[in-house]
């Protein structure tokens, strides 16, 4: 009955499985969490000599890494002349630091254990089809260079519509990823790293050992990274520096010639457009109207609209595969990545995931073995707090307290006060008998009735038409219509509610 939307990832490639932990085991890091940043980490810990298991509640790639369009990048959606500004010449230096070594992380890995992803090195287009974005990006440009990209301008933008012209990213690349993840998955187990999925952590106590708990068994560790894409444990100061956006993908089959590269565009909301080769067909990816988790009433209009773009920018053809995902956006325009006690999180990845969730392992994993990190310090939560203005914190800090206090004490978002009222197919939020119930009908005429409050900090969930869920704007969590955790920091389901 619960039917998430199929990624060309998912579609066309196959992925191994591996069983749930049972039992008690002892090991030197334990990470949790089985998406790029996971066991990206699980495989460099390894090769320095660490034992490793890897929890992951769903299969590998379940999360948003197997949602994601996989463009490796240092193009950062924050922008170079953003960075500068707000932090300094030496700090946009280092984010470009960051990210090429990340890049290169990845060609080594990639190159050194054969891992067969179609990755292929493309140049990065950040074009504009609007005069007046001609000045912002030639900024960009200059910022990026200054940064120590190789970057250059071009008028000639390799795509089928006329543009302003675009900033080129050399040497960027592309990768499927659910191609990537199973080859660093092979890797870690040929390593003796232990993998399990279908292992919801379900408690997480830092100490020495630290403690992770699942339903089926404990791990003791000395160290644990949490690479949950959120922070599915304390770290609450880091949660109130990032939000959840909702972002939208297509995939159309095309045969024939095609440009080459990553391109996105200076529209809002933004789209960005690649090609993919895989084992059954090349594919157009088109992707965009990005807004926050809850604050889109329609989400099925967001996958119209990008069809439609789609469509009138690169012709009339049948999308084949559609889904969409969340990223996280960081208010200081950096990822988040740091270590508190033996715990290590990263998260905050914007649209950028690939290179910062390797940045992110490639960090934790310094950081738990003892070893200096040169980006560190550029990343650590608590220094990009320290660079937001008052005004700016209070304002992308509004939405978490918003919701709260308008969640708890105002009518503003009921619906109906009779499961009548919800019809097949449909989701309404309702008061029945003065307690708020969320509910959804489902095309057989079922009906599933949950509380609406999330049960990670109780802000009210929204229903998500195009996936079918239920999904709380504060920090991300996404739920099944019977309750049941799909995302983080959520660890726990949404109360059942008996209604006649
Ligand atoms: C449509 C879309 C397009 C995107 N495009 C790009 C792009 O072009 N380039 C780019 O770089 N990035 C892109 N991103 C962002 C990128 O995909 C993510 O930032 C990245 O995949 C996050 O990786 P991760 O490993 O941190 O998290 P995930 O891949 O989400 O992995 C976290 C894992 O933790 C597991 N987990 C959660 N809670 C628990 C628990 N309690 N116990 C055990 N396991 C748990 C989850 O099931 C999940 O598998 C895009 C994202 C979306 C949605
Ligand atoms: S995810 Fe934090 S309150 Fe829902």
């Amino acid at each position: 009955m619960h039917q998430r939307s199929t990624s060309l990832w998912d579609a066309t490639a196959a992925a191994p499985r591996f069983d749930p932990l049972r039992g008690e085991i002892d090991v030197d890091v334990a990470v949790i969490g089985a998406g790029i940043t996971g066991l990206t980490a699980a495989l460099l810990l390894l090769e320095r000599g660490q034992t490793v298991a890897v929890l992951e509640k769903e299969v590998i790639g379940g999360g948003e890494t197997g949602n994601t369009t996989a463009h490796i990048t240092a193009a950062v959606d924050a922008r170079y002349h953003f960075l500068r500004r707000k932090y300094s010449v030496e700090e946009a230096r280092a984010v470009a630091d960051a990210n090429r070594a990340a890049m290169a992380q990845i060609e080594e890995l990639i190159s050194r254990h054969s891992i067969e992803c179609h990755f292929r090195k493309v140049p990065g287009y950040l074009y504009t089809e609007r005069r007046k974005y001609v000045g912002e990006l030639k900024n960009e440009l200059a910022a990026a260079r200054e940064a120590g990209l190789d970057v250059e301008w071009t008028d000639n933008v390799p795509l089928p519509f006329a543009t302003r012209g675009a900033v080129v990213f050399r040497d960027q690349a592309q990768f499927h990823p659910r191609e990537y993840l199973a080859g660093l998955a092979a890797q870690v187990v040929a390593r003796g790293g232990k993998i399990y999925e279908r292992t919801q952590v379900t408690g997480v106590h830092d100490g020495t050992p630290c403690i992770i708990e699942s339903e089926g068994g404990t791990v003791r560790a000395r160290g644990a990274i949490m690479a949950t894409n959120v922070p599915i444990s304390g770290f609450t100061v880091v949660l109130t520096k990032a939000a959840p956006y909702r972002t939208y993908a297509i995939a159309m089959a095309v045969d024939g010639e095609h440009p080459d590269g990553l391109f996105w565009d200076t529209a809002d909301p933004y789209h960005y457009t690649r090609w993919q080769e895989t084992d059954s067909g090349t594919f157009l990816i088109v992707g965009g109207e990005d807004h926050r988790v809850g604050e889109n009433d329609d989400t099925e209009a967001s996958f119209a609209k990008v069809e439609a773009y789609a469509r009138e920018m690169f012709g009339a053809r049948p999308v084949r595969y559609r889904w969409s995902g969340q990223v996280i956006e960081p208010h200081g325009g950096l990822a988040l990545i740091g270590r508190s006690g033996n715990l290590c999180i990263a998260t905050g990845y914007s649209g950028q995931g690939m290179t910062m969730g390797t940045l992110g392992a490639m960090i934790c994993t310094d950081l738990l073995t003892d070893v200096e990190n040169p980006w560190a310090e550029t990343f650590r939560p608590n220094r990009v707090h320290a660079h937001m203005t008052v005004r700016e914190f209070l304002t992308e800090n509004m939405e978490f307290p918003k919701r709260l206090v308008a969640d708890r004490l105002t009518p503003h978002d009921v619906e109906g006060k009779e499961t009548a009222d919800v019809r097949a197919g449909e989701a309404k939020i309702l008061s029945v008998n003065g307690k708020k119930v969320a509910a959804y009908r489902d095309p057989s005429g079922a009906l599933h009735a949950v509380s609406p409050v999330c049960t990670h900090m109780k802000c009210d969930v929204a229903w998500n038409v195009a996936e079918r869920t239920w999904d709380c704007p504060c920090h991300g969590s996404r739920f099944t219509p019977d309750g049941d955790v799909l995302n983080g920091p959520a660890r726990e389901a949404l109360a059942p509610v008996e209604l006649e």
